[in-house]
């Protein structure tokens, strides 16, 4: 990690609110925001628009080599890339989140992303940088000065997960999100904080609130030091 970028690395499961709070903190604070699960939704998306099958982990790295991968770090415009087409809302599509974790599971895949953060970081030209994920606050930026753990019950995430996708039927939105846990937390431990990882748990605050304990932590941090 550079010494010149100051990093709050945010872990946290599907619908804990991180991608909206860390969005919101980064914008507050005139940081940089770096979504580091587009990376793997942007590649599960390239497997298959080319109709590869992304539960056969050769098959995805044969993809990896034409992979042409572009994220904005602006919080305030936010946008994802593939070989110039603008896939900012298409790696959202019901089809890639069901496929993520199968890309997200392949070991060299996350390695070579990982090396692909810490390379958009330490170009980073913001004097902070929001990262969220979900191995960030132990993978990726393990000695950030900032480590958070966003989480909050299933019931409000599946409610928010509901409200987001506007869904007619909130229990299949909970249906989908705890396969989504299961199957993510096989590859990484983002429900428990790490030793040193300060946990916020946003059931009972709404987006302001936790915004401001993250804040929080983070005006902690920085008067300490
Ligand atoms: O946060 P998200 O829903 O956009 O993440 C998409 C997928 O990528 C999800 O299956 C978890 C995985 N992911 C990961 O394994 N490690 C990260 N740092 C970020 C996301």
């Amino acid at each position: 990690m550079t010494e010149s970028v100051f990093v709050v690395a945010v872990d946290g499961p599907a619908g804990s609110g991180k991608s909206s709070v860390s969005r919101l903190a980064a914008r507050r604070l005139g940081y940089g925001y770096l979504d580091t699960g587009a990376a793997y939704r942007a590649l599960a998306w390239h497997v298959l628009e080319h109709e590869g099958d992304t539960s056969d982990s050769t098959g995805v790295l044969d993809f990896v080599g034409d992979f042409d991968y572009a994220i904005s770090l602006d919080p305030d415009d936010y946008w994802v890339r593939v070989g110039g087409t603008d896939v900012t809302d298409a790696i959202r599509e019901p089809r890639v989140s069901e496929a993520v974790s199968g890309v997200a599971r392949i070991a060299p895949i996350r390695e070579s992303v990982n090396a692909l953060f810490r390379a958009l970081v330490a170009e980073s030209d913001r004097p902070g940088i929001v990262v969220e994920g979900r191995d960030i606050t132990t993978v990726v930026f393990p000695q950030a000065p900032v480590r958070i753990l966003l989480t909050a019950s299933p019931d409000v995430r599946a409610e928010r997960r509901s409200a987001e996708l506007a869904a007619q039927d909130p229990s299949s939105v909970a249906d989908a999100l705890s396969r989504r846990d299961a199957s993510d937390s096989t590859v990484v431990d983002f429900l428990t904080p790490a030793p040193g990882v300060t946990l916020v748990d946003s059931t009972d605050l709404d987006l302001d609130q936790t915004v401001q304990a993250v804040l929080d932590v983070i005006g902690e941090v920085q008067a300490s030091g």
